[in-house]
């Protein structure tokens, strides 16, 4: 069984696997085939994958008679040429976005793996790219407002006289609002959170923050399934505007979290929101590429409005390319090794395991994944 491993495209400075995974596979018995250059913009050289036990070289080298094909974000199809019929393509593929070159995976015969449509069931945890990943973003979005924050987090009391504590506040609660809520205490802030699934009230109050929540309005359990949220009633958004209303004003660091699955992100600070906020004021919006929580939000760029500097994250966990690419190399292990048959020396992928239907887009050919059916 021969693994590859490419060099991203542009933009891309994360790597899918990292030494540690490569001599895991190795101790599976494959041997691996790393393109030259894919760990330089996370700071592992050609010489270090070597040493795990990869051989370096050409794309075209990397991928002939490769059975598995590793990858961050989904490559051109056209960069793939010479790889085998039948050979697993396993990343980031991103199909709600990229249909096709989704069917050109099909076409070329790969059998294309999307990471990101893991189920969120307890066996699969471990393989989980978008936990990874947006605990990265949610730690690097508070650090990110920090630098642009012209005041300190912490209270300091110094002979010139004290330093208040900076507000923060954190909208949604998932796995990047945690870690924003635990990076913005340990800097110091006084930090508060909403999130409209209730099971997240204890969550955040075990991490030390404020917990602020839409009371009294029947009906409004924003829990969907899976344990993501769904889309509340317009009772519940006209309760949850008020009191952010009432909140926001006081805060001088914002963090928004808030997605839901396949549809825009929720509004949650609108532009007259905003001109309540202290000049000098900095607001972190995660959900920038799904639309924006914040009104006149841009993804990719630092807009100021009213005073309030509004920080469009898109993909923060590149920023920090070395930890992630350990993460998402430990995630794509995790999932090979738990589907790793000893005696074939090979990963088997049975169709009617969970994991397996929900990820696998193509296969002999075809499209062969039921959410991407509709768009056929
Ligand atoms: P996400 O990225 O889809 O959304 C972020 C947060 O925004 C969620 O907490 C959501 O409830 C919240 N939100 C949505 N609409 C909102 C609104 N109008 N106002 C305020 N907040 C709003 O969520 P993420 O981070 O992917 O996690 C979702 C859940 O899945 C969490 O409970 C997490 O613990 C669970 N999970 C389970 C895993 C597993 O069992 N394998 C792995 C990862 C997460």
């Amino acid at each position: 069984m021969k693994i590859a491993v490419l060099k991203e495209g542009e933009g891309e400075t994360r790597v899918a696997a990292i030494p540690e995974t490569v001599k895991k596979f190795a101790g599976l018995g494959a041997t691996i085939a790393v393109e030259t250059g894919a760990g330089d913009k996370a700071s592992i050289g050609n010489a270090e994958f070597e040493a795990a036990g990869a051989s370096i070289g050409s794309r075209a080298e990397a991928l002939k008679d490769a059975d598995i094909i590793l990858t961050v974000t989904g490559p051109d199809p056209v960069t793939l040429t010479g790889a085998k019929k039948g050979a697993l393509l396993i990343g980031a593929l991103d199909p709600a976005r990229r249909g096709k070159d989704i069917d050109a995976y099909a076409k070329a015969g790969l059998e294309a793996l999307a990471m990101e449509w893991m189920p969120r069931i307890t066996r699969a945890q471990s393989m989980d790219i978008l936990s990874s990943q947006s605990n990265l973003a949610g730690y690097k979005a508070v650090v990110d407002a920090a630098s642009v924050f012209g005041r300190a987090y912490p209270m300091m009391m110094t002979a010139a006289g004290t330093v208040h504590p900076a507000k923060a506040f954190v909208m949604g609660v998932g796995v990047a609002g945690l870690q924003a809520i635990a990076t913005a205490r340990r800097l110091g802030a006084q930090v508060s959170a909403t999130d409209v699934r209730s099971a997240t009230r204890e969550q955040i109050q075990s991490l030390g923050a404020k917990p602020i929540f839409v009371e009294g309005v029947a009906g409004i359990e924003g829990e969907g399934k899976g344990g993501y949220a769904s889309e509340t009633s317009a009772e519940y958004q006209a309760a949850q505007a008020e009191l952010v209303s009432g909140h926001i004003a006081k805060q001088d660091i914002v963090i928004t979290t808030a997605l839901i699955p396949g549809r825009p992100a929720p509004r949650l600070i609108s532009d007259a929101q905003l001109a309540t906020m202290r000049p000098g004021s900095v607001i972190v919006d995660l959900a920038a590429e799904a639309g924006g929580n914040v009104e006149g939000c841009v993804a990719g760029e630092t807009v100021e409005r009213h005073g309030v500097k509004i920080i469009g994250a898109v993909q923060l966990s590149r920023t920090l390319a070395a930890d992630a690419s350990a993460l998402f190399a430990r995630n794509l292990a995790n999932f090979l090794t738990a589907f790793w048959d000893q005696e074939k020396g090979a990963a088997i992928l049975p169709d009617d395991d969970e994991i397996v239907a929900a990820i696998r887009l193509t296969k002999g050919g075809k499209l062969v994944n039921e959410r991407l059916k509709p768009a056929q």
